[in-house]
């Protein structure tokens, strides 16, 4: 760690204290960092923000030099984690929970904190579980838990004229087509729910209180025992899911462990769900507040993939993730030494005048709308983007078949998810006309 402090604004202390008003609007602090260099270090975090489009893609590209081993942040939330941990050894039950063998599973480095060349082998055994066909494959389920969700969305429309949109609609299409993937019962959904919040909570939560640790460990434990038998199955009976083609991957001999194959199915939950979620809520969110910009996507349908390309730009669901110095670097001119943590913040980098011009419009003529860096660049590129690309436009527009003249309601508190990290609407009350 180093102390070439260069003045961090007190404002993005807020944001890494999970101010409510700072993770509402972060992006004045990220443009003040850009202009101000683009590379700040800050004390609360223990690491660097780099706020630049240049500086963060190429930081991603070079797994060389940059490791992926904490891409949450530092040890600040594993040692808060472990504080949780430390409090629950002294109930003799959770004892018993966190020394069972279940609990051991599924520690390996996988995927988003792997490095080369486990990472390499990972991706390429893991990929065709994305690959194209099998996302087409996917649709009419899709197409088919939008059209159920809708109906309890107009459902409610018709009651009390208004409906919040995150609890009825986004949350429960990522959450139901990867629960269909991993072979998840409808029985078995809500629990299936509960271990995805339980599992997601120490992203951007670097101060977790001990019944929210206590969650996480024993959805933790459910879970592997859960899939660890979900996977044998498999092996013995494949289906077509993703669920068959991590349980049997396999290429030149090479495989996945079983640990390697756990953590990839918490990964899935944990770096896919939430962050669907949000996209969906922020681009209805922007088709409720800008009646124009709604008009223009109903009139030309077309536009629904260029509009969820422009909300994944201009509000990164995943706002950074940290890359550590393998050795001394530079960056911009400043001396980042070997063993420094690094917070890449997509949500900036999407915002950069000298990439995108007017980045805080929105803009469905920008010529280079897919070149944001929400889901990442390089090698660690999102697997699951095709997938949360389809969800999102199948979701809006199907949404936009069902319901008319969508604006925001009354009861609106635009509180935000409690993280740095995952930046995300709690609730989204809107009201609209709709046909049935
Ligand atoms: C809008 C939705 C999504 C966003 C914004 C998003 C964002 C990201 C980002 C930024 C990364 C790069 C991590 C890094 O460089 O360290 C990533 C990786 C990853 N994502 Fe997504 N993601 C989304 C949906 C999904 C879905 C639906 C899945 C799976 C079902 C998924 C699974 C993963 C996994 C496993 C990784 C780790 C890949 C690796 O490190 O090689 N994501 N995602």
């Amino acid at each position: 760690m180093t102390s070439t402090a260069q003045n961090p604004t007190p404002r993005v202390d807020d944001l890494i204290h999970r101010e409510q008003s700072a993770i509402a609007c972060p992006y004045p602090i990220f443009s003040d960092l850009r202009s101000g260099g683009g590379v700040a270090w800050v004390e609360s975090l223990g690491a660097w923000m780099i706020t630049r489009y240049d500086d963060v893609r190429a930081i991603l590209r070079d797994t060389e030099r940059f490791s992926s081993l904490f891409p949450t942040g530092p040890a600040a939330g594993g040692e808060a984690l472990m504080n949780g941990i430390m409090q629950l050894m002294q109930e003799p039950e959770m004892q018993a929970v966190l020394g069972s063998t279940t609990m051991q599973r599924g520690r390996a480095a996988v995927l988003l904190n792997a490095d080369p060349p486990e990472h390499r082998r990972q991706r390429r055994l893991v990929n065709p579980a994305f690959r194209p066909d099998r996302i087409r494959g996917m649709e009419p389920a899709i197409r088919a838990t939008t059209e159920r969700l809708l109906d309890d969305v107009c459902r409610e429309l018709s009651q009390t004229g208004s409906v919040e949109i995150v609890s009825r609609f986004a949350v429960g299409l990522p959450m139901t087509i990867i629960a269909l993937a991993l072979g998840v019962p409808d029985d078995d959904l809500a629990t299936f729910k509960r271990w995805s919040d339980d599992l997601v909570m120490p992203v951007g939560n670097h101060n977790p209180s001990t019944e929210q640790v206590r969650g996480f460990v024993l959805s933790t434990k459910a879970f592997n025992e859960y899939f660890l038998a979900r996977v044998a199955e498999r092996r013995v009976t494949p289906t077509d899911d993703i669920l068959s083609d991590i349980a049997n991957a396999e290429i030149d001999g090479e495989e996945l462990s079983d640990d390697e194959q756990l953590g990839m199915l918490t990964q899935f939950l944990v770096a896919g769900n939430e962050t669907t979620t949000k996209l969906i809520t922020n681009t209805i969110r922007y088709l409720a507040e800008d009646p124009e910009l709604q008009a223009r996507v109903r009139a030309d349908r077309s536009l629904v993939e260029t509009l969820v390309e422009e909300m994944l730009r201009i509000e990164a669901p995943v706002g950074g993730l940290f890359r550590q110095a393998k050795v001394d670097v530079e960056i911009n001119g400043t001396k980042i030494p070997a063993g420094d943590h690094m917070w890449l913040l997509f949500a900036s980098a999407n915002r950069d005048e000298c990439k995108f011009a007017q980045p805080d419009r929105v803009d469905l003529d920008r010529s280079n709308v897919k070149e944001h860096l929400a889901f990442g660049n390089g090698e660690h590129f999102c697997p699951g983007a095709g997938l949360a690309r389809t969800e999102a436009r199948i979701a809006i527009d199907l949404l936009l078949d069902r319901l008319d003249d969508i604006a925001l309601a009354p009861g609106n508190d635009f509180e935000f998810e409690d993280s740095f990290v995952l930046r995300g609407l709690k609730r989204l009350v809107v009201s609209a006309r709709h046909h049935t």
